[in-house]
């Protein structure tokens, strides 16, 4: 007997829990969020302009989508009658869904920020024990978006089934408003969030906050692994987030949800052209969020180049939603050499070549480590390289550079200092009449 959707949730529900299936981020979620860059000095004109910057740059065709104002848009207070958040009357003069309308009329998505605990990070009042009256408030703003942090929480942390509890609350309560609002978990990985936020969130952090550097190490960010990590902190580097998200790809994917690796820091000024596109393709690969975190008002042409890079997004963005794993890390003087790989729909093979020291290194390409799950018969097929990072800048014509037809092994392929490669491999007999990097 054929069983309604309905039935099967009500099913495998047990009661009182919520299943979260509200159709949301079936791939990563894209967009632009103001933490990064502006920190607390958000306002109705931040938000605008860089709206109005998304769609005249383009970034909403690339599926830029959401703009999200994160921390300090709070009034100092709620509203002492009714209790519902109220933004601060100065820097939004107009309310919040005059906002959140300006953004719709550009044809993007708004979102908004609060957090499980009694202050958000930055010191405003927080949500926790206000979950139903905040929901309903941001629903009747037409809020698409709500990424939700953990500072201040009353000690209600550090095991799973209480971090959950205070995080279902939230999910709840955006599912009774009725309208479908993405829930981006932000609790920094604590309690292993990829273990139960499936069910009730699209995406969730697994780190301390991100910092715009390559691979500095910082006591404040103490965790070289998001397992089992007792102080998630911040100022975490690209590398060590890379490194954290390394074993996590297992507990994604589309209608699971994602693995997030933190807001984005291309364009912000802290690394070399090099070092942010490791960060830029290696956030794509794992599929975690792609959420911009620079001036999108002011970007340079190096930035703009890295952040439009359809190749790199179309594999974040594959319907497969299968995270790329490590296959291999070796350490080198100053830093590793890893090697990446993951299943695309289209039948193709994403591959990653990463060295994070500061001196050339040189990698042998086997194709049985990227395909060291497969059969022998796919280990040694032929198979036509395309480097995503080298691009024709026609779009009729592949958008990666051909660089042959391999079998077995490519040896010795270069590596800049803190340069990534990412090749696409595709079976050699669906590969000559490839026009683009999504057609096999
Ligand atoms: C942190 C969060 C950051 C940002 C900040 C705002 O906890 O991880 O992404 O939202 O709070 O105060």
């Amino acid at each position: 007997m054929a069983l309604s959707w309905f039935a099967v949730l009500a099913i495998t529900t047990p009661l009182g829990v919520v299943a979260y299936r509200n159709g949301l981020a079936l791939t990563p979620q894209m967009g632009w969020n103001t933490w990064n860059y502006f920190g607390c000095n958000v306002s109705e004109s931040t938000i605008l302009s860089a709206a109005q910057a998304i769609v005249d740059n383009g970034l909403d065709k690339y599926g830029y989508e959401y703009v999200i104002v994160d921390d300090c848009w709070h009034d100092s207070t709620r509203d002492p009658d009714t209790g519902a958040p109220r933004p601060d009357p100065t820097r939004f003069p107009n309310g919040i869904k005059a906002v959140a309308d300006e953004v719709h009329s550009l044809g993007l998505k708004f979102g908004i920020y609060s957090d499980a605990g009694e202050y958000t990070c930055g010191g405003r009042y927080g949500s926790l024990g206000y979950e139903e009256i905040d929901a309903k408030t941001y629903a009747s703003w037409d809020v698409d978006y709500l990424k939700y942090d953990n500072c201040f929480n009353d000690g209600q942390s550090g095991i799973p089934l209480v971090s959950f509890n205070r995080y279902a609350n939230m999910s709840r309560a955006l599912n009774a408003t009725g309208r479908p609002i993405l829930y981006s978990m932000c609790n920094w990985g604590q309690d292993g969030p990829w273990d139960w936020a499936p069910t009730i969130a699209n995406s969730w952090r697994i780190s301390g906050d991100i910092f715009d550097t390559f691979d500095r190490a910082d006591d404040r960010c103490p965790c070289t692994s998001a397992i089992g990590c007792l102080l998630s902190g911040w100022h975490c580097s690209v590398m060590n987030v890379i490194n954290k998200m390394s074993s996590l790809g297992q507990k994604a994917g589309p209608g699971i949800g994602w693995n997030d690796a933190d807001m984005l820091e291309v364009g912000n000024g802290g690394m070399t052209k090099s070092q942010y596109i490791v960060h830029f393709s290696f956030w794509a690969i794992l599929k975690s969020p792609l959420i911009l975190g620079n001036d999108v008002t002011q970007m340079t042409n190096e930035t703009l180049e890295i952040i439009t890079n359809d190749a790199i997004i179309a594999i974040n963005q594959d319907a497969s939603g299968s995270p790329a794993s490590r296959i291999w890390v070796v350490n080198v003087t100053g830093g590793e050499l890893q090697l990446w790989a993951g299943s695309l729909s289209t039948g193709a093979t994403v591959i990653g070549l990463l060295n994070s020291s500061p001196t050339d290194q040189t990698i042998d390409l086997k194709m049985a480590d990227v395909f060291i799950d497969s059969s022998a018969q796919v280990k040694t097929a032929k198979y036509r390289l395309y480097d995503l990072w080298q691009r024709s800048s026609s779009n009729d014509t592949v958008w990666g550079k051909d660089i042959g037809v391999v079998s077995g092994e490519v040896p010795g392929v270069s590596l800049a200092p803190q340069s990534c490669l990412i090749y696409l491999a595709v079976p050699e007999a669906t590969a000559s009449s490839r026009k683009r990097y999504d057609e096999f």
